[in-house]
């Protein structure tokens, strides 16, 4: 039996949380073989329902589930953890834009970040999914001086996954005969789903729907579906973010081969002119827990202006964060 893995949610009470936690214990996340020690963390006003949730995991028995940790305290929540998937945060209410939650949010993202430095394990993989999730990793990543940049990344699996659903709507194929999505950006209206590189069972993505379709319908509406979704439910998508938080982490320990690739969110090296310093959704392969920009993609004018709007807006949010970055 291999050891145990120990993984972190914050936010666990929460409706991703709760979307997530049963998912980890019963192997989804790292494999049939893979026993998991859950640390689940909340405040300390979530502490009854955390307990709930604590009891119903018990109720699953899951064989590969060897312990739960519930706790208020970040220090305990991250002791020696190998994967910490941070979700507490605020989401958005209907008619508010991801900007709205920055200075809410971006706080918690700091302690965290000196907290998993402190006290994770140095092999640490962290998945930011609290929105503002790409200028809140970039907080935790900045407060864990101690750690690799590389060991923290931002979701847009959610909106790889999306776009992946959307395509094989509209050309009546399966989702898994499309490959080489890629998301590029910031997880927000900027990003940028781009099919140019897309296979669909076989043929390039755009011998199936036309380049009108993507821009005026494709792009648009995977931009605004979280905003569809908060609509819809009255409530910010959780079955579905906890779904991809399982591919993004799923891959990421576990590897992409390389027939295909993902979109993670990592700190950019200044591949594709993307300016350094900030996190940015890039195709990436991963293996052994390690991931690598997808290079040699072409961009013509139009994919550059997609790619520079988010950059723009990814600067100006680390500009309004600017006091929570240490100096060097
Ligand atoms: P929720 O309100 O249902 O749950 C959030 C939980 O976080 C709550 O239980 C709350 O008590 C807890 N929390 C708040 N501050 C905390 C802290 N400092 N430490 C630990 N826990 C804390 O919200 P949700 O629907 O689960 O969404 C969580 C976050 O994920 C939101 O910011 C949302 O916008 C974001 N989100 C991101 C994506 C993505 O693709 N990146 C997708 C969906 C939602
Ligand atoms: C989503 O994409 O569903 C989430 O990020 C929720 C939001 O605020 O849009």
């Amino acid at each position: 039996m291999n050891k145990p893995f120990k993984v972190t949610i914050t936010g666990a009470a929460g409706n991703i949380g709760y979307a997530l936690a049963f998912r980890v214990a019963s192997g989804e996340m790292f494999g049939p073989d893979q026993p998991v020690i859950l640390r689940l963390h909340e405040i300390p006003q979530a502490q009854a329902s955390l307990k709930g949730v604590g009891m119903e995991l018990e109720d699953c028995a899951f064989p590969l589930l060897h312990d739960i940790v519930l706790t208020d305290n970040a220090e305990i929540g991250f002791r020696e953890t190998d994967y910490a998937i941070l979700v507490g945060a605020k989401p958005r209410s209907k008619g508010m834009e991801r900007n709205d939650l920055i200075t809410e949010n971006a706080r918690i993202f700091s302690s965290q970040g000196r907290s998993i430095n402190d006290h994770a394990s140095e092999n640490v993989r962290v998945l930011v999914v609290g929105n503002p999730a790409n200028t809140n990793a970039l907080i935790a990543a900045s407060n864990a001086p101690d750690l690799h940049p590389r060991q923290f990344s931002a979701m847009t699996r959610l909106d790889h996954n999306r776009a992946k659903g959307l395509l094989a709507n509209k050309t009546n194929k399966l989702v898994a005969d499309i490959t080489r999505m890629t998301v590029w950006g910031n997880h927000s209206v900027t990003q940028y789903p781009d099919i140019n590189n897309c296979m669909i069972d076989g043929v390039s993505a755009y011998e199936l729907v036309s380049r009108d379709w993507a821009i005026d319908h494709m792009i648009p509406r995977i931009q605004r579906r979280g905003a569809e979704i908060i609509e819809a439910r009255g409530l910010s998508s959780a079955a579905s973010a906890a779904d991809a938080v399982v591919d993004h982490m799923r891959d990421w320990c576990r590897g992409t081969g390389d027939q295909d690739w993902v979109s993670m969110s990592v700190m950019s090296d200044g591949s594709y002119g993307v300016s350094e310093g900030i996190m940015f959704s890039f195709p990436v392969t991963t293996k052994d827990g390690e991931y690598q920009i997808v290079q040699g993609l072409e961009l013509d004018e139009f994919d550059r202006s997609r790619l520079k709007a988010s950059e723009q807006e990814l600067l100006e949010e680390r500009a309004i964060i600017a006091d929570l970055l240490p100096k060097n």
